[in-house]
Protein backbone atom coordinates (compact mmCIF):
# COMPACT_ATOMS: atom_id res chain seq x y z
CA UNK A 1 0.00 0.00 0.00
CA UNK A 2 1.83 2.84 -1.11
CA UNK A 3 -0.37 5.82 0.50
CA UNK A 4 -3.78 6.85 3.02
CA UNK A 5 -6.79 7.05 1.03
CA UNK A 6 -7.07 9.94 4.31
CA UNK A 7 -5.14 12.83 3.55
CA UNK A 8 -1.79 13.70 6.15
CA UNK A 9 -2.75 16.92 5.84
CA UNK A 10 -6.28 16.60 7.81
CA UNK A 11 -4.77 14.39 9.95
CA UNK A 12 -1.97 17.16 11.10
CA UNK A 13 -5.12 19.04 11.72
CA UNK A 14 -6.66 17.07 14.13
CA UNK A 15 -3.74 16.16 16.58
CA UNK A 16 -5.08 13.96 19.71
CA UNK A 17 -6.41 15.64 22.03
CA UNK A 18 -7.50 12.86 24.24
CA UNK A 19 -5.35 12.03 27.48
CA UNK A 20 -5.93 10.98 30.89
CA UNK A 21 -8.19 8.63 31.96
CA UNK A 22 -9.07 5.46 29.25
CA UNK A 23 -12.03 2.65 29.62
CA UNK A 24 -9.72 -0.38 28.97
CA UNK A 25 -12.50 -3.21 29.35
CA UNK A 26 -11.46 -6.48 27.53
CA UNK A 27 -14.51 -8.03 26.94
CA UNK A 28 -17.67 -7.25 26.68
CA UNK A 29 -19.66 -6.02 30.68
CA UNK A 30 -21.29 -8.98 32.49
CA UNK A 31 -18.92 -11.45 29.98
CA UNK A 32 -17.82 -14.09 32.72
CA UNK A 33 -13.61 -14.84 32.67
CA UNK A 34 -13.15 -17.77 30.57
CA UNK A 35 -11.72 -20.79 32.61
CA UNK A 36 -8.82 -23.06 30.63
CA UNK A 37 -7.76 -26.41 31.24
CA UNK A 38 -5.92 -26.88 27.81
CA UNK A 39 -3.94 -23.69 27.67
CA UNK A 40 -2.10 -21.33 30.04
CA UNK A 41 -2.69 -17.38 29.31
CA UNK A 42 -0.42 -14.91 30.00
CA UNK A 43 -1.48 -11.25 29.62
CA UNK A 44 0.28 -9.33 27.76
CA UNK A 45 -1.78 -5.84 28.20
CA UNK A 46 -5.13 -5.32 30.69
CA UNK A 47 -7.01 -5.61 27.32
CA UNK A 48 -5.52 -6.70 24.44
CA UNK A 49 -2.98 -9.46 23.37
CA UNK A 50 -2.04 -12.81 25.24
CA UNK A 51 0.98 -15.45 25.42
CA UNK A 52 -0.54 -18.89 25.09
CA UNK A 53 2.18 -21.55 26.47
CA UNK A 54 1.21 -25.60 27.02
CA UNK A 55 0.28 -25.83 23.22
CA UNK A 56 2.37 -27.95 20.41
CA UNK A 57 0.87 -26.34 17.35
CA UNK A 58 2.06 -29.15 15.55
CA UNK A 59 -0.22 -32.00 17.30
CA UNK A 60 -3.83 -32.43 16.31
CA UNK A 61 -5.76 -30.15 17.56
CA UNK A 62 -8.73 -31.73 19.31
CA UNK A 63 -12.33 -29.79 20.07
CA UNK A 64 -11.42 -29.07 23.45
CA UNK A 65 -8.56 -27.10 22.81
CA UNK A 66 -9.78 -25.66 19.58
CA UNK A 67 -12.62 -24.64 21.72
CA UNK A 68 -10.26 -22.71 24.57
CA UNK A 69 -8.20 -21.38 21.60
CA UNK A 70 -11.56 -19.71 20.27
CA UNK A 71 -12.37 -18.70 23.62
CA UNK A 72 -9.02 -17.36 24.59
CA UNK A 73 -9.47 -15.40 20.86
CA UNK A 74 -12.27 -13.89 21.64
CA UNK A 75 -11.16 -12.34 25.61
CA UNK A 76 -7.75 -11.64 24.10
CA UNK A 77 -8.46 -10.48 20.34
CA UNK A 78 -4.70 -11.61 19.27
CA UNK A 79 -3.01 -14.64 20.99
CA UNK A 80 0.74 -15.27 20.27
CA UNK A 81 2.76 -18.82 20.63
CA UNK A 82 6.31 -19.34 20.44
CA UNK A 83 8.95 -21.61 19.64
CA UNK A 84 6.41 -23.80 17.29
CA UNK A 85 9.32 -25.27 15.96
CA UNK A 86 7.28 -28.13 13.83
CA UNK A 87 4.87 -25.59 12.63
CA UNK A 88 4.43 -26.19 8.94
CA UNK A 89 2.14 -24.93 6.04
CA UNK A 90 0.11 -27.86 7.14
CA UNK A 91 -0.29 -27.25 10.78
CA UNK A 92 -0.81 -23.00 9.99
CA UNK A 93 -3.89 -24.91 7.66
CA UNK A 94 -5.10 -26.89 10.96
CA UNK A 95 -4.82 -23.83 12.88
CA UNK A 96 -6.47 -21.30 10.87
CA UNK A 97 -9.42 -24.25 10.50
CA UNK A 98 -10.06 -23.71 14.22
CA UNK A 99 -12.34 -20.51 12.96
CA UNK A 100 -12.99 -21.29 9.34
CA UNK A 101 -11.98 -21.48 5.97
CA UNK A 102 -8.98 -20.28 4.70
CA UNK A 103 -9.20 -17.21 2.19
CA UNK A 104 -6.36 -15.24 -0.22
CA UNK A 105 -5.19 -11.80 -0.56
CA UNK A 106 -6.10 -10.92 -4.29
CA UNK A 107 -3.14 -8.91 -4.00
CA UNK A 108 -0.54 -10.91 -2.70
CA UNK A 109 1.96 -13.30 -4.74
CA UNK A 110 0.26 -16.40 -5.43
CA UNK A 111 0.99 -18.96 -2.88
CA UNK A 112 3.22 -21.95 -3.30
CA UNK A 113 0.89 -23.74 -0.61
CA UNK A 114 -2.81 -23.20 -1.63
CA UNK A 115 -4.28 -20.58 1.10
CA UNK A 116 -0.88 -19.83 2.67
CA UNK A 117 0.74 -16.62 1.72
CA UNK A 118 4.40 -15.73 1.99
CA UNK A 119 5.50 -11.96 2.85
CA UNK A 120 8.93 -12.13 2.06
CA UNK A 121 10.55 -8.20 2.60
CA UNK A 122 14.23 -6.67 2.53
CA UNK A 123 15.82 -4.41 0.94
CA UNK A 124 14.29 -4.99 -2.81
CA UNK A 125 10.87 -5.35 -2.15
CA UNK A 126 9.59 -3.59 0.59
CA UNK A 127 6.66 -3.95 3.29
CA UNK A 128 3.46 -1.68 2.58
CA UNK A 129 1.86 -2.71 6.24
CA UNK A 130 2.96 -0.29 7.98
CA UNK A 131 -0.09 1.20 7.99
CA UNK A 132 -3.20 0.83 10.52
CA UNK A 133 -5.36 -1.79 8.69
CA UNK A 134 -7.85 -4.15 9.08
CA UNK A 135 -7.18 -7.36 6.59
CA UNK A 136 -9.39 -7.36 3.60
CA UNK A 137 -11.71 -4.57 5.14
CA UNK A 138 -12.79 -4.06 1.23
CA UNK A 139 -14.63 -7.04 0.41
CA UNK A 140 -17.92 -7.80 1.43
CA UNK A 141 -17.31 -9.91 4.10
CA UNK A 142 -13.96 -9.21 5.73
CA UNK A 143 -11.47 -11.51 7.29
CA UNK A 144 -12.82 -12.26 10.26
CA UNK A 145 -9.14 -13.45 11.70
CA UNK A 146 -5.53 -14.35 10.45
CA UNK A 147 -2.33 -16.68 11.24
CA UNK A 148 0.70 -15.47 10.91
CA UNK A 149 3.86 -17.22 11.50
CA UNK A 150 7.35 -15.80 11.53
CA UNK A 151 10.17 -17.65 9.38
CA UNK A 152 12.71 -15.02 9.27
CA UNK A 153 13.10 -12.31 11.29
CA UNK A 154 15.69 -9.70 11.24
CA UNK A 155 18.28 -9.35 14.63
CA UNK A 156 16.25 -6.31 15.99
CA UNK A 157 12.89 -4.39 14.79
CA UNK A 158 10.11 -5.97 12.52
CA UNK A 159 7.15 -6.68 15.47
CA UNK A 160 4.24 -5.85 14.71
CA UNK A 161 1.47 -3.98 16.64
CA UNK A 162 -2.49 -4.49 17.51
CA UNK A 163 -5.41 -2.23 18.55
CA UNK A 164 -8.23 -2.54 20.22
CA UNK A 165 -10.97 -1.28 18.03
CA UNK A 166 -13.44 -1.95 20.59
CA UNK A 167 -11.67 -0.22 22.97
CA UNK A 168 -11.11 2.46 20.70
CA UNK A 169 -14.74 3.11 20.26
CA UNK A 170 -15.73 2.96 23.82
CA UNK A 171 -13.29 5.63 24.43
CA UNK A 172 -15.04 8.10 21.79
CA UNK A 173 -16.89 11.03 23.43
CA UNK A 174 -20.02 10.63 23.55
CA UNK A 175 -20.94 13.42 21.28
CA UNK A 176 -18.85 11.31 18.69
CA UNK A 177 -20.52 8.17 19.37
CA UNK A 178 -24.15 9.89 18.58
CA UNK A 179 -22.67 11.41 15.58
CA UNK A 180 -21.17 8.29 14.03
CA UNK A 181 -24.17 5.94 14.86
CA UNK A 182 -26.24 4.23 12.38
CA UNK A 183 -23.49 5.60 9.57
CA UNK A 184 -22.08 3.89 6.64
CA UNK A 185 -18.80 4.02 4.74
CA UNK A 186 -17.05 2.54 1.61
CA UNK A 187 -14.25 0.64 1.33
CA UNK A 188 -12.19 0.32 -1.53
CA UNK A 189 -8.57 -1.17 -2.20
CA UNK A 190 -8.22 1.45 -5.35
CA UNK A 191 -6.33 4.12 -3.48
CA UNK A 192 -4.01 1.93 -2.38
CA UNK A 193 -3.20 -1.42 -3.74
CA UNK A 194 -4.47 0.20 -7.37
CA UNK A 195 -1.75 2.87 -7.23
CA UNK A 196 0.58 -0.19 -7.97
CA UNK A 197 -1.66 -1.26 -10.83
CA UNK A 198 -2.46 -0.16 -14.50
CA UNK A 199 -5.87 0.63 -15.68
CA UNK A 200 -6.30 -2.02 -17.17
CA UNK A 201 -5.29 -4.09 -14.37
CA UNK A 202 -7.11 -2.54 -11.81
CA UNK A 203 -10.40 -2.58 -14.22
CA UNK A 204 -10.12 -6.40 -14.65
CA UNK A 205 -9.87 -6.50 -10.57
CA UNK A 206 -12.52 -4.03 -10.41
CA UNK A 207 -15.58 -6.57 -11.26
CA UNK A 208 -15.20 -9.04 -8.80
CA UNK A 209 -14.13 -6.26 -6.23
CA UNK A 210 -16.16 -3.36 -6.15
CA UNK A 211 -16.22 -0.59 -3.73
CA UNK A 212 -18.10 -1.89 -0.77
CA UNK A 213 -20.18 -0.64 2.10
CA UNK A 214 -19.55 -1.88 6.00
CA UNK A 215 -21.63 0.65 9.29
CA UNK A 216 -18.97 2.52 10.32
CA UNK A 217 -19.51 1.03 14.09
CA UNK A 218 -20.14 -2.83 14.00
CA UNK A 219 -21.14 -5.27 16.48
CA UNK A 220 -19.03 -8.10 16.64
CA UNK A 221 -20.17 -10.93 15.05
CA UNK A 222 -19.46 -13.25 18.53
CA UNK A 223 -19.16 -10.85 21.17
CA UNK A 224 -21.59 -8.61 19.78
CA UNK A 225 -19.42 -5.71 21.48
CA UNK A 226 -19.67 -2.43 19.45
CA UNK A 227 -16.25 -1.80 17.44
CA UNK A 228 -15.39 1.22 15.63
CA UNK A 229 -14.80 -0.29 11.89
CA UNK A 230 -12.86 2.45 9.60
CA UNK A 231 -9.40 2.30 8.59
CA UNK A 232 -6.86 4.22 7.10
CA UNK A 233 -5.95 2.82 3.59
CA UNK A 234 -9.11 1.25 2.62
CA UNK A 235 -12.16 3.27 4.28
CA UNK A 236 -12.68 6.03 1.69
CA UNK A 237 -15.69 8.00 2.50
CA UNK A 238 -18.76 8.36 4.67
CA UNK A 239 -22.13 7.28 2.93
CA UNK A 240 -24.16 10.68 2.62
CA UNK A 241 -21.72 13.11 3.97
CA UNK A 242 -19.96 15.51 1.22
CA UNK A 243 -16.17 15.31 0.87
CA UNK A 244 -15.11 17.27 3.07
CA UNK A 245 -17.16 16.48 6.31
CA UNK A 246 -16.33 12.85 5.45
CA UNK A 247 -13.08 13.22 5.16
CA UNK A 248 -12.97 15.64 8.88
CA UNK A 249 -14.70 12.77 10.53
CA UNK A 250 -12.53 9.58 8.80
CA UNK A 251 -9.03 11.43 9.59
CA UNK A 252 -9.87 11.93 13.51
CA UNK A 253 -11.65 8.41 13.52
CA UNK A 254 -8.55 6.77 12.16
CA UNK A 255 -6.51 8.24 14.66
CA UNK A 256 -7.99 6.05 17.12
CA UNK A 257 -5.63 3.24 16.60
CA UNK A 258 -2.93 5.09 17.64
CA UNK A 259 -3.25 5.75 21.10
CA UNK A 260 -0.61 3.84 22.82
CA UNK A 261 -2.65 2.13 25.78
CA UNK A 262 -5.13 0.67 23.22
CA UNK A 263 -2.20 -1.56 21.37
CA UNK A 264 -0.13 -4.35 22.17
CA UNK A 265 3.67 -4.78 20.64
CA UNK A 266 4.93 -8.10 19.40
CA UNK A 267 8.43 -9.09 19.09
CA UNK A 268 8.95 -11.68 16.70
CA UNK A 269 11.35 -14.74 16.93
CA UNK A 270 11.47 -17.38 14.36
CA UNK A 271 8.64 -19.77 14.83
CA UNK A 272 6.41 -17.37 16.88
CA UNK A 273 3.07 -17.88 15.83
CA UNK A 274 -0.09 -14.73 16.19
CA UNK A 275 -3.73 -15.13 15.43
CA UNK A 276 -6.07 -12.20 15.45
CA UNK A 277 -9.28 -11.52 15.68
CA UNK A 278 -9.29 -9.07 12.52
CA UNK A 279 -13.10 -7.54 13.46
CA UNK A 280 -11.84 -6.78 17.15
CA UNK A 281 -7.95 -5.23 16.00
CA UNK A 282 -6.32 -3.25 13.46
CA UNK A 283 -2.75 -3.71 12.99
CA UNK A 284 0.68 -2.65 11.66
CA UNK A 285 3.50 -3.94 10.89
CA UNK A 286 6.91 -1.92 11.64
CA UNK A 287 8.88 -1.41 8.55
CA UNK A 288 12.25 -0.11 10.75
CA UNK A 289 14.82 -3.61 9.71
CA UNK A 290 15.92 -2.69 6.44
CA UNK A 291 18.38 -4.11 4.45
CA UNK A 292 17.60 -6.79 7.07
CA UNK A 293 15.25 -9.96 5.75
CA UNK A 294 11.60 -11.02 7.48
CA UNK A 295 9.88 -13.70 6.42
CA UNK A 296 6.05 -14.19 7.38
CA UNK A 297 3.72 -17.06 6.37
CA UNK A 298 0.13 -16.01 6.71
CA UNK A 299 -3.81 -17.49 6.51
CA UNK A 300 -6.47 -14.95 6.24
CA UNK A 301 -10.12 -16.65 7.30
CA UNK A 302 -12.81 -15.73 5.53
CA UNK A 303 -15.40 -13.89 7.40
CA UNK A 304 -19.15 -13.06 6.78
CA UNK A 305 -21.07 -9.42 6.26
CA UNK A 306 -21.09 -7.45 8.98
CA UNK A 307 -23.81 -5.40 10.83
C1 LIG B 1 -0.27 -7.97 7.63
O1 LIG B 1 -0.54 -6.78 7.53
O2 LIG B 1 -1.12 -8.85 7.57
C2 LIG B 1 1.17 -8.39 7.88
C3 LIG B 1 1.55 -8.24 9.31
C4 LIG B 1 3.01 -8.46 9.57
O3 LIG B 1 3.74 -8.80 8.63
O4 LIG B 1 3.44 -8.28 10.71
Amino acid sequence: MAMSAVSPASILDKPLIHFGRRVLDRTAPGAPDAEYRFLDVLPLTPHIGAEITGVDLSKPIGEDLAGELRQALLEWKVVFFRDQHDFGPDHHLALAAVWGEPEANPFFPKAETPGVSRLAKDAMAIGNENIWHSDHSFMAAPALGSVLRAVEVPPAGGDTMWADMAVAYDNLSDEMKARIEGLTAEHDWVPTWGSFMTEEQIAGLRKNLPAVQHPVVVRHPQSGRKVLYVNEPFTTQIVGLSDAESQELLSELVLQARIPEFQVRFRWQPDSVAIWDNIAVQHYAINDYYPQRRVMERIAIAGVPLS
